[in-house]
């Protein structure tokens, strides 16, 4: 996730690219850059957020009528000054911003090294920039027209905006994947990855399709085409918009529009790591050290709250798939606790932030005793990722709202990769069901877009069970760590009380306190135990608690028990968490709402937990 800002007419462009950025910086804040044309080229790029980039040009020329605007949220290479954007091309000539991935970056970075281009950044933007400018040198065309086809090369998503020293007279654009609006301005246009930059200068705005490249020239006239050079006709929208509103997407919290993010995020975490036809999965950082994670005694996972429940979903997917021995940490726990530890342990650290003060320590002991740490972590470039041996990042980007959302299944969906690609290499999986959990994956992200659909009736039964004081969540094998993070997101956003529970515990304590007035969630989906979790939930009803089920589509016995059903599709039963939490993080979202709660900013929390 990144944030692109552009702009060409007749105002200075610089005032308007940073007022822009800096309301894109939700989408990334690790560093920023423009690129001006006023005569001369004036390329300025800092680490750091806008406000260190806007300091850095404080005494320089910032003047043009035509630039373009970048705040980076880091994928390929660390946030630094030299792999912020914007991109010039190896002969000074192009400038680029981009928003995406460029899966194929590699074998086209090798093919432009071995023409003598030469990079200076560890970014796949700069390779792309230098596949523009070979084409536009080679054949001598058009900038639109270099670009055009250069996107016909490239693997991944972006969304990117282009500028040519030579001709500044137009900015060129295009997207796949990755978010552009084009707004139209009287004699001027913008581009930008939402209309928060645009609102204030023009309401009339294009958002651009998937394949569509855009040609915007100094005289406010654009055209639009296909990436098959065909001619579009433009959709030209009039925005219906408060700043306020667009700034989170649309939705009025970031905690709603982090949940709405999910498909998109789970297909982020799984882009260019699997391959369910071809039947293969590949985490950069795990191959490297194939050999120790293949023949490691235990897998040690460290983590804290909502990444620890993470890690405990993982626990029962390494010993179920790949047949290897895990225990789960509390972080803070382990640290303390001169734990033993060796040479043949891989020790996980699963983190949203990477800078968990405990999760970090927890790994630097680790790293003392010997064992391979294994980062799963959010945010490139920090601590936690840079103490790693290896790791994977989870690329769900920036999680605004406190109470963890799309991190949690991120850091599910790559542990779920992690545990299949390792019982393969164990040999520990049949083919069959390996293929079948491969596939199944690709669906899952659809699989909850149709969970989100239940939105409203979540809402309802959050009416119903608002002003408690208690609530329990019970859930069984997978679903236990669901119902801790069910217990979890409902605590930290409502200040309701509540306890997670393996369902079958329940009668050695809490059932004592079941009664007409405690809701009980009861996550139902499990194939496996499914006869005794009917058994649970005849316990709770003989007490009269009140049930809310999340079951499996079209299932009927618990159904008709419960007070209030949520229904999810049907997947494979590792699968199940990353459906089952869905209607958790809405209920307590919808709870937290209609008790007048600051949603993502709950009280007494942080979203990055430095101190012990
Ligand atoms: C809960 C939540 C926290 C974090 C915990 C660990 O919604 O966000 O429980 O999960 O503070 O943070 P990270 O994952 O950044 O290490």
């Amino acid at each position: 996730m990144c944030g692109i800002v552009a702009y060409i007419g007749t105002q200075e462009a610089y005032p308007i690219i940073i007022k822009g950025l800096q309301r894109l910086e939700y989408r990334g804040y690790d560093s920023a850059g423009v690129a001006l044309m006023n005569g001369t080229l004036n390329v300025y790029k800092r680490k750091g957020k806008v406000q260190d980039l806007l300091d850095f040009a404080d005494d320089k020329s910032t003047k043009g009528n035509v630039g373009i605007g970048h705040t980076r949220w880091a994928t390929h290479g660390k946030p630094d000054d030299l792999n912020a954007h914007p991109h010039v091309s190896s002969n000074g000539r192009l400038t680029l911003v981009h928003n995406g991935i460029i899966e194929n970056y590699e074998p086209l970075k090798k093919a432009l090294q071995k023409d003598g281009y030469t990079f200076s950044s560890e970014t796949d933007t700069e390779v792309l920039i230098n596949l523009i400018q070979s084409i536009q040198d080679h054949d001598d065309l058009s900038l639109e027209e270099a670009v055009r086809i250069a996107l016909t090369k490239v693997n991944g998503a972006y969304a990117i905006v282009v500028l040519d020293k030579n001709d500044p007279n137009k900015l060129v654009a295009a997207r796949k994947a990755s978010p552009l609006v084009l707004g139209i301005g009287e004699d001027e246009l913008f581009f930008a990855s939402d209309a928060t930059p645009i609102i204030e200068y023009t309401k009339k705005v294009v958002y651009l399709n998937d394949l569509e490249i855009a040609v915007a020239n100094r005289n406010g006239e654009f055209e639009i085409r296909t990436i098959d050079n065909s001619l579009t006709t433009p959709y030209v929208q009039e925005l219906e918009m408060e700043i306020e509103r667009i700034e989170k997407g649309g939705y009025d919290y970031f905690m709603l529009k982090e949940i709405h993010e999910q498909p998109k995020t789970i297909c982020d975490a799984m882009r260019g790591r699997m391959n369910a036809s071809e039947g293969w999965i590949r985490l950069g950082g795990l191959e490297e050290h194939s050999n120790r994670l293949v023949n490691a005694d235990r897998i040690i996972i460290a983590a804290c709250g909502t990444s620890w429940h993470s890690g405990l979903i993982a626990e029962y997917l390494f010993e179920e798939l790949a047949r290897m021995p895990v225990e789960v940490e509390y972080a803070s726990e382990l640290r303390y606790r001169n734990p033993v530890i060796t040479e043949k342990d891989v020790v996980i650290a699963v983190s949203q932030s990477g800078e968990t003060a405990d999760t970090l320590a927890a790994i630097e002991l680790a790293d003392e005793k010997g064992a391979l740490i294994y980062g799963i972590v959010n945010v490139v470039g920090s601590s936690i990722a840079r103490a790693s041996d290896a790791g994977s990042y989870i690329h769900a980007g920036p999680e605004i709202g406190v109470a963890s959302t799309k991190a949690f299944t991120g850091q599910v969906t790559v542990l779920t990769l992690m545990a299949l690609n390792l019982a393969f290499k164990r040999g520990k999986i049949s083919k069959t069901y390996y293929h079948q959990l491969l596939t199944e994956m690709e669906a899952i992200p659809g699989k909850i877009e149709k969970i989100l659909k239940s939105n409203s009736k979540i809402e309802y039964i959050a009416g119903e069970i608002k002003d408690s004081t208690n609530a329990l969540y019970l859930g069984r094998g997978y679903n236990f760590p669901v119902a801790l993070e069910g217990a979890l997101k409902l605590k930290e956003i409502s200040y309701i009380h509540a306890e997670g529970y393996p369902a079958a515990e329940m009668k050695h304590g809490p059932i004592a306190l079941i009664d007409e007035n405690m809701p009980v969630v009861v996550i139902a989906t499990n194939q496996s135990a499914y006869e005794k979790i009917v058994s649970n939930v005849q316990e709770v009803k003989a007490r009269n608690g009140k049930v809310i089920a999340v079951v499996t589509e079209g299932e009927k016995i618990i159904s008709q028990m419960a007070d209030y059903t949520i229904e999810i599709p049907e997947t494979l039963e590792p699968l199940t968490p990353l459906l089952s939490v869905i209607p958790m993080q809405l209920l307590s979202y919808h709870i937290a709402l209609m008790r007048g709660c600051n949603v993502d900013q709950p009280r007494n929390l942080a979203k990055s937990v430095t101190v012990e």
